[in-house]
């Protein structure tokens, strides 16, 4: 069939036919333990509900602004001034469906065909793919030490007359690295010397743990007149467990959220004003589930670490913050795709191939779920990795015989 050149260029993602695959088991009854989750259990805060059903409830749902409701650019505005340490003006502020979409307009808003835009490895596997829909080229900038830090080094030997862009996702999926804040100002330094914009990609900005803070990337810019070329990117789905309710934003010069503005006019319009009014209630309510699943992520964090950590052969970094740890299979095996193929197969846990982030040999898994399935979940992955590990296994009545090496 004659399908566009770009449309045929983008990948199938091996996670979701992992996850087809894991939610057809489900269906059938199979003991499954999902480890490859990517978003929150919990629900969604009450002062968003109950600020999207009042609006349900009035019953005149009209179209959005294109830029999106005054009440959700004035709640983001808020965030911004607690948060970041600046207050945009509304023309600074765009809200769109998800973070996910407000970072392809952002890409669109300023990248031409060629043009190359670069992000540290591990990477969240959407980037290279968007910048592809757009004719640019995603550039993954690989750590010198193999680690998941980078240093302005790295990122110096990457940059060409092509880079237009920067992304930075801190903390990081699916590392769950928060790159320290020498790094962040140096790049920032960097970008405005270069005239390269820098995208902020701040979606787990508030899921740090060990006493961590976010910081605001506006507090180690030098210009922050009309000309400059950060933008930030955030949204409800990850902190508020909104993830179905699909609110982002972007916070930009006013070029920027002007041309972001007209694509989101002539594409989706605006996400829906109930979702937004969702968004404003949970962005302007009570904290206290932010804080709340923080303190169990980090303590799920803490269990799987130490579980992993004494895992013969695996190698793993301790993560900052997220709700993924990024290890190092290879010992087992190298191909990531077959290895989470072969334990969902085998022992129904779903896991992340690290391929999908740019490092093959590696598995992503999240701790974002009970400490009863993150134990038993290791477990099985032990029991079917580790040769020296008794025959059987019994999960609840049912009796597994290893019949493989
Ligand atoms: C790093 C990163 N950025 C952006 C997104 C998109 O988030 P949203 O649900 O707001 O579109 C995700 C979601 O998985 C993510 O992991």
């Amino acid at each position: 069939m004659a399908l566009s050149l770009i449309g045929r260029s983008l990948k199938q993602s091996a996670t979701l036919r992992l996850n087809e695959t894991a939610a057809i088991l489900k269906a059938k009854g199979e003991p499954l333990i999902h480890l490859g989750g990517g978003e929150p259990k919990g629900k969604a805060p009450l002062d968003a509900i109950t600020r999207a059903a009042a609006m349900l409830n009035n019953a005149e749902i009209r179209y959005s602004p294109p830029d999106g409701t005054v009440e959700a650019k004035q709640a983001v505005i808020r965030y911004t001034e607690e948060f970041y340490h600046v207050r945009p003006e509304p023309e600074q502020v765009i809200i769109s469906v998800g973070a996910k979409q407000a970072l392809f307009f952002a890409m669109q808003a300023i990248l031409n065909p060629q043009d190359e835009i670069l992000y540290p490895a591990p990477y969240w596997v959407s980037y290279g793919e968007m910048a592809k829909m757009i004719g640019a080229v995603g550039i993954p900038v690989y750590a010198e030490d193999g680690g998941f830090y980078p240093r302005l080094k790295d990122i110096e030997l990457r940059v060409s007359s092509y880079t237009k862009a920067i992304i930075i996702n801190s903390p990081n999926n699916p590392s769950g690295a928060y790159y320290p804040e020498s790094f962040i100002s140096e790049i920032v330094n960097f970008c405005e010397k270069k005239g390269i914009y820098l995208i902020m990609d701040d979606i787990y900005h508030r899921l740090l743990f060990d006493g961590k803070k976010p910081f605001s990337v506006f507090d180690f810019a030098k210009k922050h007149d009309n000309n400059s070329k950060i933008i930030v990117i955030n949204g409800v789905s990850k902190l508020y467990a909104m993830t179905g309710l699909r609110v982002g934003w972007a916070v930009a010069n006013k070029q920027i959220i002007e041309v972001m503005t007209n694509i989101q006019a002539h594409t989706n319009s605006a996400p829906s004003p109930i979702v937004q009014a969702a968004a404003a209630g949970a962005l302007n309510g009570i904290q206290s589930g932010v804080d709340s699943l923080r303190l169990t992520l980090e303590n799920n964090r803490n269990v799987m670490y130490s579980r992993l950590k004494a895992f013969e052969g695996v190698r793993v970094t301790k993560p900052d913050g997220t709700f993924y740890i990024f290890a190092d299979f290879s010992a087992y095996e190298k191909d990531s795709i077959k290895l989470a193929t072969f334990l969902l197969d085998k022992v129904r846990v779903t896991v992340v191939p690290g391929v999908e982030f740019g490092m093959e040999g590696y598995l992503r898994l999240s701790y974002n779920t009970t400490i009863k399935d993150i134990t038993e979940g290791i477990e099985r992955i032990k029991w079917a990795l580790d040769p020296n590990s008794p025959n059987e296994l019994y999960i609840g009545e049912r009796k597994l015989v290893r019949d493989w090496v």
